[in-house]
């Protein structure tokens, strides 16, 4: 089911796996999405991907995703993927219940993945960057979101945990990276420079019903890296429609696929919102 929205904006309500090899090959630009995270959150929905008991069954449900995404990008295409970590759970198999959010955090932890051992750090992000290498991707960059108004932790064994990964992928040699579009200021020089890959940019709460949503500033660097004016951009896990909005406002047309109908009519309202106010 496909669902009309602003001009040059579709969002599909959807199982990615199944809406991807609908769509054209060679259709988009550039890819930027953010994946729901392994074991962290309930979308209450059969289909959905993160809810996996066995970790590398979660990365080859992803992998099969992006080859699909692969397939739809034109071949000087980009994919930008933000993605968090997460620690084994040790034994424990159920979860304190989230004060913010009581009813969309998991109820339970998933296992420790073989090989790993309580308090682990899985290693997610990295897990993924690797399988998609060798799935075929090229794996041109890690970059490290930084969370200057990171979420306090009460951990006296570790760091506070204040970032997250985002991984710039292409599907050939050479591809489309628009390094004038995202260059940086030196410090206090006032010179511009090449972005380096520390990004800081802080987290932003969307006010409706989702949660886990992208900062827009992070989504522009990579839409205008990622992209020229007039573009198509795709997100598989459109959620709330960060990726849409971002499009709208830079003058990119947009694809998103959300499995669940609830957060397009709240996508669909938000990207209204804005195109009204642009008028
Ligand atoms: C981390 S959230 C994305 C948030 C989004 N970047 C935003 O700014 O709102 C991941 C989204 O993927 C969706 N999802 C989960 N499994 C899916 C699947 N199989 N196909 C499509 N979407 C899926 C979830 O419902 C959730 O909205």
């Amino acid at each position: 089911m496909s669902d009309p929205c602003p001009e040059g904006g579709e969002v599909i309500v959807g199982d990615a796996a199944e809406v991807l090899p609908r769509l054209a090959a060679g259709t988009f630009r550039c890819c930027v999405t953010s994946p729901p995270y392994w074991g962290l959150r309930d979308y209450g929905h059969p289909e959905q991907i993160g809810a996996e008991e066995d970790v590398e069954q979660y990365l080859k449900r992803l992998t099969a995703v992006f080859r699909e995404v692969r397939r739809v990008l034109r071949s000087d295409g980009t994919l930008w993927i933000n993605l968090g970590d997460s620690y084994t759970s040790g034994n424990r198999r159920w979860r304190d219940s989230d004060k913010k959010n009581p009813a969309r955090a998991m109820s339970y932890r998933p296992p420790t993945p073989r090989g790993l051992k309580p308090k682990d750090l899985i290693g997610i992000p990295w897990r993924l960057a690797l399988a998609l290498q060798a799935d075929g991707w090229y794996l041109r960059s890690d970059i490290i979101w930084h969370k200057p108004n990171c979420q306090p932790e009460s951990v006296k064994d570790r760091p506070t945990r204040a970032h997250e990964y985002l991984f710039l992928l292409s599907k050939a040699e050479g591809y489309l990276y628009r390094h004038d579009a995202i260059r940086e200021m030196t410090n206090g020089r006032g010179r511009l420079r090449n972005r380096r890959t520390v990004w800081s940019i802080n987290t932003e709460a969307f006010h409706g019903a989702h949660f886990a949503t992208f900062p827009p500033g992070l989504v522009e660097l990579c839409v205008l890296a990622g992209s020229d004016s007039g573009d198509t951009v795709l997100d598989p896990f459109f959620g709330s429609g960060t990726v849409g909005q971002v499009c709208l406002g830079l003058r990119r047309k947009f694809v998103g696929i959300e499995l669940k109908e609830e957060y397009v009519r709240l996508a669909e309202q938000r990207l209204w919102r804005k195109r009204v106010a642009a008028h």
